[in-house]
Formats: structure tokens, C-alpha cells, sequence
């Protein structure tokens, strides 16, 4: 569905004019051009892949300097597994490039609003009555203001195209009543890497935002009822007629144990998807249908005997969403390929589901994700020269897969056939066409809607479940003396490393994460993130505060949830789940005395008084920016 926007302005920008017209304009505002960092977070195991600009300069928004200094722009490469499913829906991808400028204790909302307002309307020459704002409407629980600041800036900003912009609450069910600019409260802006304030745990930055979107309502007249959910809608309503295409926080704040501190700086971290940026820029409704996907595009319809897009959208979006994402992620330079676990396991799960929709194109050729990843390397590779640098290790990897996967579709479609005539998929089929055809759940789940045929989510999860419990136990059988035994002694330091690890976050900080540990029956091990050595009065300080929680005999016990509820509720951890599997999550402590919640498959003591005397042995750096603690118990 395109519009006509473009009619007064000949040219139309393609994406890489776009990506370079941002990079030159804020380098004309004194911003160090920096290069995008790898897809794979270096010193931060929260998530399997870097999701947005300002994640690998975490440290610097916190107050490190910064060897580019305190103006900084890119565009960096991110990957949301989380928005698979959202592939097909015209505004979503997996992998994007998110274009970023950021404020390391410099500049604040008057030049940052005022500059990206400027790019999008004088240089990328969108039309301004198509724009509309959000703002952050204050919260007394946590003592921030409503951002009337940034309100007066946009005004004026407005002012300044002839437009009155009005201010107003949101408020459901009411439309636009003739505003510009929205309060909305800490669900829609505020940001953290965590989420709204009360999901972030202590150490963490954040703060208030104020985004940007743009109106695709064919018919501006009409601004109560949308064209596309035929209501009155406000701008953050999912309906697709605002799409968001910038987001500028005020990362000025802190969490703390008892509410939220000003951090040293005044930051801004400012985050705008290169994709929708070209897709308003170029008057497109869809971003498949911008210049970045065209010659992909092309060459699906060749592969697929002469298909075209506008009659196969979906197979066409989540192919092409799927191997480009796959091809960014194994090009990343550190050997990722496809396997059964964390970020290899994504990429299996993108190449297969992009095969399996391939099938539904009907692709006859063998083979083929190859070429498609060809046409993706060559649009990218001169801004990426690392795609080209691997080519070969992306392409034989993707040949790899093909091949396993035709075995294992062939194989568990004749499976399928079978069970279906049956009736209803149980969970224990389900995981047998997982476990022994390598059959991806989904794929059952969605040849089964086709079949009209339920699948047993339930079951799948639970089988799933079991057999990972078994293979644990028999990794423990096979290191008896090493890490993986179930002895009370390596049970007592694996609860004992819960609770230093939560003692290191009270007295160092909520940038500590997890990134290892090791335990024997005789010590344990622990990796965690931190830029510098501890002097000894931290190290005591960290043994105080573990040995008192043991002193208290805290309870430890487990519930287990789906892995979003477990993210909300805070605990820490460092895996992905699959399939919305339910994950366990270990607390220390009850009630308001809550000291550790971490997603942990167990086992753990039952109190922590079982525990003896932490004694911290050993601190010294394991690698850049991870240190390493070795404890014991003092006798
Ligand atoms: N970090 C902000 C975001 O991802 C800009 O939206």
C-alpha cells in the first residue's frame, strides 16, 4: 500500500544515502562516527544479541570516558529474536540497523529534539504534519517530573513550521482531539535495557523519552478514525497507522536500592531504525517495500519459478527478514554457525523457518538459501566488509544446514503424515519429531494449523523439560569430579554462588552480570563483568555482606514461570528460553527480604544457614573487563 507523498520531491533517498545523511549530519554536529559493534554482546551475557545502539556503551553512559569523546554516532547493527513471530506484520524485522547519537554527559533535550526534528524534516524532507510526539507524563512514586520541558521544545520546534502543536494527556478511547503532543506514562516512555523503572535492577541507567511518529493515514483530514483500524486511535495504537521512527532518551538517572539517583552525567541516547526511516522516506507503508530489499525480492521471485511478492507477502517477508539476519549474525567474526544452543540455535531455528517457508513458495531447487544470502551480501558489503570477509564460512554454513534440514523434513514430514491421520498432535509426538527428526516445534505447530490439527504445547514443554533434566543428570554422571555433580558440597556452592553474586551487585553495582562460574567440590568460581581489580575493602565488604545473609538462614526455594514473567519480576540469569519454555526461578530469601532471584535449573540448598563461612580466596581479571573470585567455605 504506498502513498503519494513523494509527488513534490523527485528524488527518492535509498537507504544507504539515508544511513550516510544521518552519520554526516551529526558529524557535522561534532559526533565522532564510531563502527557498529558486533550483534554478540562483549561484557554483558544478559541477552544472546545486542538489541539496540546504546547496549555495548553501557559503561560510558554510566560515566567511563569514552577514547572518541562525548559526542558519538552510528549505526549499529541489532537483532531482536524476540520479534519473530512479528516478521509479516509491514514494520517489524529481526535484525535492523538502529541509527544512534548519543550525549555522554553533553548536550541535552534542547539540541537533541531540535536535531533529529531538523534531519527528518529538512533533510530527509518528510512532511511535518505528518509527525507527532510523545513525551513522559511524570510518575510521583518514583519523585520524576512530567517532561514539560520537552514539551516546550517541541512547541516551539513546531512554531517554527507553522504548526500549533497542542499538548495533551493520552487518555484510551480518545483519539487525537487535534494534538501533537502526547503524555504518556512509564509503559511507553521511559526507557532501560530492563524496561519501566520498577523491572530495573539497582546499578542499571535509564530514563524519560520522547519519541517521534510518523502518520501513514492515507487521508490527514481525517484524524479521528484511522484508516487502518477504522477507530479513533492514538498514536501508540498497534493498528499501523503510526509507526515510530525515533526515540530520544534522557538517560539521566540511576535505580537505586531505595528509588532513583541523578547519574554523574546528563545523557542522551537516541535511537531511530534505519528501515522505517526509509520506509516514511521513501512513502512506503511496508519496510519490504523500500530499496533494501528489492533485490532480494528480485531473486525470490527467480528461486521460486516467477512468484511475485504482492501475491506472497508473508513467505517473501520472513524469508528474507530470516536469512538476512542469519547471514549478519554468522558474518559476525566470532564463528557463530548453527547448533542446539544460544545464538547458534537462533540461527538454525531463522534457517529453517525461512526453508520451510521457501517450501511453501514452492522452490524446487536445492540449495537455494545461498543465493539468496548472496544478493544480501552484496547490498551490504561495502558498509560491512565483514559479510564479504566471510563469505564463504556463511555460505557452506547455510549449504550445512539446508541439507541436514531437507533430511529432517523429508524424513519428519513422512512422520507428520503418519501421527496426523490420527488426529491431534500430543506433546510426546511433538518432541519426538524434535528430538529424533529435528523437526523445529513450530514447524509442527504450524503444518498442524494447516491440517486444521491441535499441537500440545503444554506436553512438547514438559517433554522437553524432562529430557533436559535427564541430559543434565547425565553430563553430572560424566564429570563426577568436575562441575557438574550433584554431591551436597557442590549443592552448598552453588547456592553460596547465587548469593555472592547478588552481595557483588549490592556493593559494586547492577553493571555486574554473571559470565561464568565453575564449581568442584571443593571451591567454587565465579566470572562476573567489572571494568577494574577490588581493592580488598570491597572484597571484605562482599563477604560481609554473603556471610550475613547465611547468618540469617534465609529460605531458598523455586517456582517456576514462563521466562517474560521471570524477566519481569527481575531475576537475573543468562538464558534464552525456546518455545515460551517455563524456566525455574531460585529466590533467596521471602516476602519483602527478598536477597537473590535468579533463573537457575538447581539444585540448591534448602536454607542458607546450611551454608558455612564464605571466604573469598582469590580476585584477579579473567578477561577484558571480567574479573574472577575463587571462594570456599572457612572451616
Ligand atoms: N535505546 C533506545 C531504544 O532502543 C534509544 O529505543
Amino acid at each position: 500500500m504506498a502513498f503519494d507523498v513523494h509527488a513534490s520531491i523527485c528524488h527518492i533517498m535509498k537507504f544507504k544515502e539515508i544511513r550516510k545523511k544521518y552519520l554526516d549530519f551529526f558529524k557535522g554536529k561534532k559526533h565522532a562516527i564510531i563502527p557498529s559493534a558486533s550483534l554478540i554482546p562483549e561484557n554483558d551475557p544478559s541477552t544472546l544479541f545486542i538489541g539496540s545502539g546504546m547496549q555495548p556503551l553501557v559503561l560510558y553512559l554510566l560515566g567511563e570516558k569514552h577514547p572518541a569523546g562525548k559526542r558519538l554516532v552510528n549505526s549499529q547493527k541489532c537483532f531482536r529474536a524476540e520479534d519473530i513471530a512479528e516478521v509479516g506484520d509491514s514494520r517489524h524485522t529481526t535484525f535492523f540497523e538502529m541509527l544512534g547519537n548519543w550525549s555522554l554527559g553533553d548536550y541535552f533535550k534542547k539540541e537533541q529534539l531540535r536535531w533529529f526534528f531538523e534531519f527528518l524534516t529538512d533533510r530527509l524532507g518528510l512532511d511535518v504534519n505528518r509527525l507527532y510526539v510523545t513525551v513522559f507524563k511524570g510518575n510521583s512514586d518514583i519523585g520524576i517530573t512530567r517532561d514539560e520541558e520537552s514539551v516546550a521544545i517541541w512547541r516551539e520546534l513546531f512554531k517554527e513550521k507553522g504548526i500549533n502543536a497542542k499538548d495533551i494527556d493520552f487518555s484510551e478511547n480518545q483519539g487525537l482531539v487535534g494534538s501533537r503532543i502526547f503524555y504518556y506514562d512509564e509503559k511507553k516512555n521511559w526507557w532501560s535495557r530492563s524496561g519501566v523503572p520498577l523491572n530495573m535492577p539497582v546499578g542499571e541507567p535509564g530514563g524519560p523519552d520522547s519519541e517521534i511518529f510518523y502518520d501513514l493515514g492515507a487521508d490527514l483530514k481525517r484524524h479521528e478514525n484511522s484508516p487502518f483500524c477504522g477507530q479513533p486511535c492514538h498514536i501508540n495504537c498497534d493498528c499501523g497507522r503510526f509507526i515510530e521512527i525515533g526515540n530520544s532518551v534522557f538517560m539521566e538517572y540511576v535505580k537505586t536500592e531505595s528509588g532513583f539517583e541523578k547519574l554523574k552525567q546528563r545523557n542522551v541516547d537516541f535511537g531511530g531504525g534505519l528501515e522505517r526511516l526509509a520506509m516514511v522516506s521513501q512513502g512506503k507503508s511496508n519496510i519490504f517495500e523500500t530499496d533494501l530489499f528489492s533485490s532480494a525480492i528480485s531473486g525470490l521471485e527467480n528461486l521460486s519459478g516467477g512468484k511475485k511478492y504482492q501475491d506472497n507477502g508473508k513467505p517473501f517477508e520472513v524469508i528474507i527478514d530470516h536469512l538476512r539476519g542469519a547471514v549478519f549474525i554468522m558474518a559476525d567474526n566470532k564463528g557463530i554457525c548453527p547448533s542446539n544452543t544460544e545464538q547458534g540455535y537462533v540461527v538454525r531455528r531463522l534457517i529453517r523457518r525461512a526453508i520451510r517457508y521457501g517450501r511453501e513458495l514452492g522452490i524446487k531447487k536445492d540449495l537455494w538459501t545461498k543465493e539468496i544470502a548472496e544478493i544480501i551480501i552484496k547490498d551490504y558489503r561495502d558498509d560491512y566488509p565483514d559479510l564479504e570477509n566471510n563469505k564463504n564460512f556463511v555460505e557452506s554454513q547455510l549449504q550445512e544446514e539446508e541439507k541436514k534440514f531437507q533430511r529432517a523434513l523429508g524424513n519428519g514430514l513422512k512422520e507428520f503424515n503418519k501421527i496426523k491421520i490420527a488426529g491431534n498432535i500430543s506433546g510426546r509426538q511433538a518432541f519426538d519429531l524434535y528430538q529424533t527428526r529435528g523437526f523445529p516445534f513450530e514447524i509442527t505447530e504450524e503444518l498442524a494449523k494447516e491440517n486444521g490439527l491441535k499441537v500440545d504445547k503444554i506436553g512438547f514443554e514438559e517433554e522437553l523439560k524432562k529430557h533436559q533434566e535427564l541430559s543434565r543428570s547425565t553430563i553430572a554422571g560424566k564429570f563426577k569430579s568436575g562441575l557438574a555433580d550433584a554431591s551436597e558440597e557442590t549443592t552448598k556452592f552453588h547456592t553460596a554462588t547465587h548469593i555472592l553474586l547478588a552481595a557483588l551487585r549490592e556493593v559494586l553495582g547492577g553493571s555486574v552480570f554473571q559470565k561464568g562460574s565453575n564449581i568442584t567440590a571443593e571451591r567454587l568460581r565465579l566470572d562476573f563483568s567489572y571494568p577494574e581489580k577490588l581493592s580488598s575493602e570491597q572484597i571484605e565488604k562482599v563477604q560481609a555482606v554473603a556471610n550475613k545473609i547465611i547468618q540469617d538462614d534465609l529460605p531458598v526455594s523455586f517456582e517456576e514461570m514462563g521466562l517474560e514473567k521471570a524477566k519481569k519480576q527481575g531475576a537475573m540469569g543468562v538464558f534464552e528460553t525456546r518455545y515460551g519454555e517455563k524456566v525455574r526461578v531460585y529466590t533467596i530469601g521471602k516476602g519483602k527480604n527478598i536477597f537473590s532471584e535468579e533463573i537457575c535449573a538447581g539444585p540448591h540448598v534448602k536454607r542458607t544457614g546450611e551454608l558455612g563461612k564464605i571466604k573469598i580466596i582469590k580476585e584477579e581479571s579473567s578477561s577484558a573487563r571480567t574479573r574472577r573470585i575463587k571462594a570456599i567455605f572457612a572451616s
